[in-house]
């Protein structure tokens, strides 16, 4: 193994720049996890509108031909830790705008030109400067195109020159699928529209460009990486997952305990530990405040904190409000997403307004709040790549309720009474009874203070760090390497 790797990520979302779900994590906490074990990561992102400007110190512009030839990209680079550059691909038209995508589900309609511009920005960027990473790492549809780009245009660049490139698949569901006129408009080669190459049911896929011209493929766990060769979570592209093979692997992500730790968050009203979980409390009366619900009586508190869309399956539990109102449960939802779903938790708010609380809002001192004051956590997922909330619940001593999806079961390990084993309670059915099912024996349990506790601390104790999952990458890095030559 190399002692040193330089590793060019390509995303669109970084934490604390730009988030809008677990991506953002990941691309902070991974280059921090690989800097740590001596490697350098230059991380590429667009700077949205939303990212102040300048982003950071000046280090030039270059020319990237994508759709119009005169169009440029500037480079600002910061540094949030050793090892770790960050550089905002800097283009007003594209990227200064108020959302990364798109509002809600509008996306907009530029978005192949978009994130085409960033994937061939970073290689331009490398190109002129005369510098060549070991290896790239792209990151969802956004950054698909990189491996095609270093394939049509830069395999015998005198700096590219044959660079190999990691693609991985955060959520199959969000495919990049565009008009086959897209290759015309990218100025990429036509041959590349066949089944062999980008073709997606008449039309072109930049997911399937990142997973076919990839030197290696992962996604974000090992339950997920074997779904996503069925129809069922392939969503089209399972035919592709299979042409490669074995070398799709799962790497679980991993949980930064330096922000997701009870024992040293700066967010809630007391810091705990598994040896001193006194603080909890002081935490859970914080958080029933915060949403404004009576401190009494003294029933276990329910959190979510979630995109509010259909993959998450919260319309599960709207659609069984009636059973859940019934139970000794109080609930609390922070999240954003789909009219329907927040009106039927609002519609439950109304109905017993003493137990449940909404706040369909993006806020990420809060989540802290509901991780460290809720009692359970609920996840109904229908799919779940990996799924970062049920381990930072974990951590938290919040027992997770979860669906058996993706990394869900690959993280969350049923509780066996009689053994004293296990870290939180899942359920297969993806409907109102499965989740009463999985909630009754928690509340079940939950009345029982010492196996309780025990549930607790099982949980507490696992340890999810990013390092382990770094070292999974590195020899995916080196696998990948391998392949060039
Ligand atoms: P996904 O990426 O599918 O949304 P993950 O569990 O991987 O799911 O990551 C979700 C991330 O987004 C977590 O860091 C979670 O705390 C955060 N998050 C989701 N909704 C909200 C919200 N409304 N407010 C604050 N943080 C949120
Ligand atoms: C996606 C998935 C989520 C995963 C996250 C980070 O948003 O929906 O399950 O944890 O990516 O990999």
């Amino acid at each position: 193994m190399r002692e040193r790797l330089h590793i060019a990520f390509v995303v669109s979302e970084l934490v604390p720049w730009v988030k809008t779900g677990g991506l953002a994590d990941v691309s902070a906490a991974l280059p921090k996890a690989l800097a740590k074990l001596g490697h350098k990561v230059t991380i590429f992102v667009p700077r949205y509108g939303t990212i102040g400007f300048p982003a950071g110190e000046f280090l030039g512009s270059v020319h990237v031909p994508v759709d119009d030839p005169r169009r440029s990209a500037g480079f600002y680079h910061a540094s949030p830790q050793p090892g770790v550059n960050v550089v905002f691909v800097e283009q007003p038209t594209f990227y200064d705008r108020p959302w990364p995508y798109g509002r809600g589900n509008d996306d907009y309609g530029d978005n192949p030109q978009r994130f085409a511009f960033l994937a061939r920005a970073a290689l331009e960027y490398f190109r002129s400067r005369g510098e060549r990473p070991d290896v790239f790492h792209a990151h969802d549809w956004q950054a698909g195109l990189v491996p095609v780009y270093l394939k049509a245009f830069y395999w015998d660049d005198p700096t590219l020159y044959r660079s190999p490139c990691v693609f991985t698949i955060h959520n199959m569901a969000y495919q990049g699928n565009f008009a086959r006129e897209t290759l015309d408009v990218l100025g990429l080669p036509r041959h590349l529209g066949t089944a062999d190459g980008l073709e997606y049911h008449g039309g072109i896929s930049f997911m399937k460009g990142g997973l076919l011209f990839s030197e290696a493929v992962t996604t974000v766990s090992p339950t997920y990486a074997q779904e996503i060769q069925r129809p069922e979570h392939g969503y089209g592209l399972e035919g592709a997952v299979r042409a490669r093979g074995g070398e799709v692997s799962g790497i679980l992500n991993g949980v930064d305990y330096d922000e997701w730790d009870p024992r040293v968050d700066r967010f809630i009203a007391r810091r705990y530990s598994a040896d001193d979980l006194a603080g909890k409390a002081a935490c859970k009366a914080d958080l029933l405040q915060a949403f404004g619900l009576p401190a009494e009586p003294d029933l276990p508190v329910v959190g979510v904190i979630s995109r509010l869309v259909a993959q998450k399956g919260f319309d599960i539990v709207t659609g069984a409000w009636w059973d859940l109102l019934n139970r000794p449960l109080r609930l609390v939802v922070l999240g954003t997403g789909e009219p329907a779903v927040q009106a039927g938790f609002a519609e439950m708010a109304r109905r017993a307004p003493d137990r449940v609380a909404v706040r369909f809002e993006y806020d990420n001192a809060l989540a802290h709040k509901v991780e460290a004051g809720s009692d359970l956590f609920l996840m109904p997922s229908r799919f779940e790549p990996c799924g970062l909330t049920q381990m930072y619940s974990l951590r938290y001593g919040t027992v997770p309720v979860v669906r058996s999806t993706g990394g869900l079961v690959d993280t969350v390990e049923p509780w066996d009474a009689v053994r004293g084993t296990g870290t939180g309670f899942r359920f297969d059915h993806a409907d109102g009874t499965g989740l009463m099912w999985a909630l009754d024996q928690a509340l079940a349990e939950f009345a029982d203070r010492p196996s309780w506790e025990r549930l607790m601390r099982n949980g507490m104790e696992k340890d999810f760090s990013w390092e382990r999952s770094a070292r999974a990458y590195l020899e995916v890095y080196e696998r990948a390497l391998g392949q060039v030559g």
